[in-house]
């Protein structure tokens, strides 16, 4: 916690092995005992080097080497490290070391913490330096046993990683339990709870006959809520060994759920560890959203037991290892599970919206960054979203089968390694043949890609060519950039909307229908197509670039209609919107009104017409490309209110144009009898929202919106409608009455009130700092809270372009004030909350010079933890 800068090339492994570590919690709010026992070896040949310990606000009590209390002379002991010198000669030695924690005044919820009375830990990145001193780095494997000590009453339930082996009474109304883990870890995959909580159960027979206890813990009376994750759970062990041949490895998985979590949720081993959002849900409390988040996140945890676990990261600089590859796996999951055209088409919304502008930003850094002064801020949308581009990448490169015979190689040849990027991709290369080296660039360039396109028709050869040139805009520190391996897909078709299947191309290395783009330059030449053909190119989004195509709009509406890659025809659509959008802002700065072009209309009404496609898709293809897109894509001098009315004005006109169409869609598609969650019932619900938006534009008032969210047997349609009544007839009677009756019915659960505090955190225009400032003195609002705090004030910054970028600034000055106050309670939610100003940059003069005064400001500001002042330096570019 230092705030200096790591650098990989530093790396060097320790000096010295921890082979066992033995851990005693006695558990206290105020002061718990912590010893640690550490079974120490030396490497070979080590030099009688001193021993260095990690250490974040430790209260140091005793020391004892090899069984004997050590003297004041053989150590130094601070709050941030623990130094031990003259150590015994041998090979083996043993340190017993007592710290004292209080889990009661853990604010910044990393380490041992108190969570709503339950005792629960976050190790990850450098957790587990704040419960004792230990080698808290990722590639220092050990075997741990764990016994806590507890009073019955306070913790009946005393949890650790792996199997428990022990557990009694201890008198006085203690008792303990004893837990021992035998795969060895690093340290940031340790937890530990304890508290009284209620279980779900649930059994698992793994594919080679093994019996696994599936245990998830909630708060009593929440039990009910838990179903959905348990059978998420049972499908993704079952997905896994039918996908990639992965058996879990205990007697029992178990998951907690707590309400107090700066993340998501962690893969500790046998002992995940939720944000409580990501396990409960019923018809009631739940969205369509929220089950899918469900089920995507208990995947990508219990994943992470081969790929980040099994094989863990040498140093965290290989983060992307376990992260890139976990979340391509979970996306593969729920491609499998769900739709793979709708899910492709969420993924690459996300990518675009957290990614894009992450990668052309001040914070911009490779998948496998070189130097970090603050790892937790590196948990970020490059490592993991273009990290699982890249894994997806290689699949498309190598083929399905040999990207799987280099997978398998990497689980058998690294298993219970702490390893690195080079040795995933050598074992690809190894079971291949193939030369990755120019395709390695994708990890340590930083910057999204751009492929400038050009294309003609040669009538009279029947050759269509077209030139491609790759570039890649020049990032903090990296001006020069090197040429990459970009795997294209690509589709033709002939006018009447036929796919041309044979085809002969010449000017670069093609595999079926992906191009291999390696050079700065190709004239990419299609043989005997006999009418100008229309070019589909990045089929499936195979690479996470931008391409520069000046197709006509007639091409673009023709891939709308006849493209039949689902994914791509929705590209298509929304590149044509995408042109209007940017036009539309145009006009709407120089005064004019806002026309919509008539092809666009008519390309968007007919997909949303189109009975074969699911309802999901269509829903998809009429949600235009939002405020942020188009600002991104603008990329210079923005003006976040002339945005808003451009989308706005064009998402009239496609009301008045499609009122018909929206009409008839109505009730009808949503699905009947009861709620299920189930992805073509929530693409259903997701269409009818869609269309209950463009309505209010031309024919339903506030008043209809009304009986709609009452009605609501589901909390998808009761919060959707509820968003787009406030959110489009913001402070009328009808808004103000439902989001009354909302909190009236739901004011006892908090993760329900995040939404009510999201919708009216993202209400358009200048009105809704007031807002903000306002819920922020109501009960549902604590700033200890991390849900509540990324609802409120995070859906503000970072979901609302025109309330948030005030021309005034004063939504910057009142973030930055809040970015000081939560900075001195909980650093990590803070720093993340602030990367919502991370495009500051592309804004117009004035805003622009508000936010760079508001950044300013909590950049001289001081104290300020190591997190907040390396996104507040980043963030100016100092
Ligand atoms: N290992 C992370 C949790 C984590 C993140 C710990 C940052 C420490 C710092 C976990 O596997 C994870 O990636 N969780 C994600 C959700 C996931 C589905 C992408 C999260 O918490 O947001
Ligand atoms: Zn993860």
């Amino acid at each position: 916690m230092t705030g200096h800068e790591v650098r990989l090339e530093d790396y060097k492994p320790t000096a010295f092995e921890i082979e066992t570590v033995d851990l005693t919690f006695r558990l206290d709010p105020a002061r718990t005992i912590v010893t640690s026992r550490l079974s120490m070896r030396r490497r070979n040949g080590e030099p009688a080097s001193p021993l260095v310990l990690d250490g974040d606000e430790l209260t140091f009590v005793e020391l004892k080497i090899d069984g004997h209390a050590a003297g004041s002379d053989r150590f130094e002991a601070s709050p941030s490290r623990l130094e031990v010198r003259d150590l015994p000669q041998t090979e083996f030695f043993t340190l017993e070391i007592v710290t004292e924690v209080a889990p009661a005044d853990n604010t910044k919820l990393m380490g041992l913490y108190r969570s709503s009375g339950v005792y629960c830990t976050q190790c990850e990145a450098e957790g587990f330096r704040r419960i004792t001193y230990f080698l808290d780095r990722p590639d220092v494997l050990a075997i741990y046993t764990t016994r806590i000590e507890a009073p019955k009453e306070d913790a009946p339930l005393l949890l650790s990683n792996g199997n428990p082996t022990d557990s009694g009474d201890l008198g006085e109304g203690w008792h303990y339990a004893v837990w021992h883990d035998p795969h060895p870890k690093p340290s940031y995959l340790f937890a530990l709870v304890a508290g009284d909580l209620a279980v779900v159960r649930d059994d698992f027979v793994t594919a080679s006959g093994r019996p696994v206890k599936l245990e998830i813990y909630v708060e009593h009376g929440k039990e009910a809520r838990a179903a959905y994750a348990m059978d998420a759970l049972k499908r993704s062990m079952k997905w896994d060994e039918e996908r990639f041949g992965r058996e879990y490895d205990l007697s029992v998985f178990m998951i907690v759920a707590v309400s107090d979590f700066n993340m998501g949720a962690m893969e500790n081993k046998g002992l995940n560890i939720f944000n409580d959002k990501y396990v409960l849900a019923d018809a009631d409390t739940a969205t369509d959203t929220d089950y899918a988040n469900i089920e995507a996140i208990i995947a990508h945890e219990y994943f992470h037991n081969w790929t980040g676990n099994r094989i863990t990261c040498r140093d965290w600089f290989q983060l992307c290892l376990k992260e890139g590859l976990t979340v391509y796996r979970d996306h593969e999951f729920s491609a499998d599970t769900r739709s793979r055209p709708v899910k492709r088409i969420a993924e690459v919304r996300l990518l675009k919206a957290h990614q894009f502008p992450e990668d052309s930003g001040p914070l911009a850094h490779p998948v496998r960054p070189l130097r970090y002064s603050e790892i937790n801020n590196f948990y970020t949308a490059t490592v993991y979203e273009k990290g699982s581009e890249v894994v997806r990448m290689l699949a498309t490169i190598l083929g399905t089968e040999d990207f799987k015979r280099g997978l398998d190689l990497y689980f058998t040849r690294h298993d219970g390694d702490a390893a690195t990027i080079e040795d995933f991709l050598a074992c690809f290369e190894d079971a291949t043949g193939v030369d990755l080296s120019q395709f390695s660039v994708w990890y340590h360039q930083a910057g999204t890609p751009v492929l400038s396109v050009g294309s003609r028709y040669d009538t009279s050869a029947k050759k269509l060519i077209v030139d491609i040139e790759q570039s890649v805009p020049p990032t903090p520190g990296e001006e020069r950039k090197k040429l990459m391996h970009i795997p294209l897909r690509f589709g033709l078709f002939d006018p009447q909307g036929k796919e041309i299947t044979a085809r002969t191309v010449s000017g670069i290395e093609f595999s079926g229908d992906v191009l291999h783009i390696r050079e700065r330059k190709h004239a990419v030449v299609f043989e005997n197509v006999i009418d100008r053909p229309t070019l589909s190119l990045n089929r499936s989004f195979s690479a996470p670039v931008n391409i520069r195509y000046e197709q006509s709009s007639a091409d673009l509406a023709h891939l709308a209609r006849f493209e039949t890659d689902p994914y791509s025809r929705w590209q298509s659509l929304s590149d044509l919107a995408m042109r209007e959008l940017i036009r539309a802002t145009g006009a709407t700065r120089d005064g004019q009104t806002v026309r919509c072009d008539g092809s666009l209309i008519e390309s968007l009404l007919t997909t949303l017409d189109d009975s074969s496609l699911e309802p999901a898709l269509r829903g998809q293809a009429i949600s235009l490309p939002g405020e942020a897109d188009i600002a991104r894509e603008i990329g210079t001098d923005i003006d976040p209110d002339a945005v808003h009315a451009a989308r706005s004005g064009v998402m009239d006109e496609i009301a008045r144009h499609g009122q018909d169409v929206f009409e008839n869609i109505g009730e009808s598609i949503l699905p009947g009898g009861r709620y299920s969650p189930d992805a073509e019932a929530a693409g259903r619900r997701a269409l009818y929202l869609a269309a209950i938006s463009y309505l209010t534009r031309v024919a339903l008032p506030p008043e209809a919106l009304l009986p709609i969210i009452r009605s609501a047997d589901n909390m998808t349609i009761m919060s959707g409608v509820l968003g787009i009544l406030v959110h489009r007839f913001p402070g009328s009677a009808g808004a103000e009455t439902a989001l009354a009756e909302f909190e009236l019915r739901f004011r006892d659960n908090p993760l329900v009130i995040d939404k009510w505090l999201s919708i009216q955190a993202t209400i358009p225009g200048p009105n809704t700092l007031e807002r903000v400032l306002q819920l922020m003195g109501t009960r549902h609002f604590s700033i200890e809270n991390p849900n509540r705090v990324r609802a409120l004030i995070g859906s503000f910054a970072a979901g609302n372009p025109t309330g948030f970028n005030l021309p005034d600034g004063a939504a910057y000055d009142f973030l930055a004030g809040q970015i000081i106050d939560l900075d001195a309670r909980n650093p990590q939610v803070a720093a993340r909350i602030l990367t919502a100003m991370r495009s500051w940059k592309s804004l117009e003069p004035v805003r622009r010079e508000r936010a760079r005064i508001a950044l300013s400001e909590i950049a001289q500001h001081s104290p300020l933890s190591p997190d907040v002042r390396d996104i507040a330096d980043r963030t100016l570019g100092q």
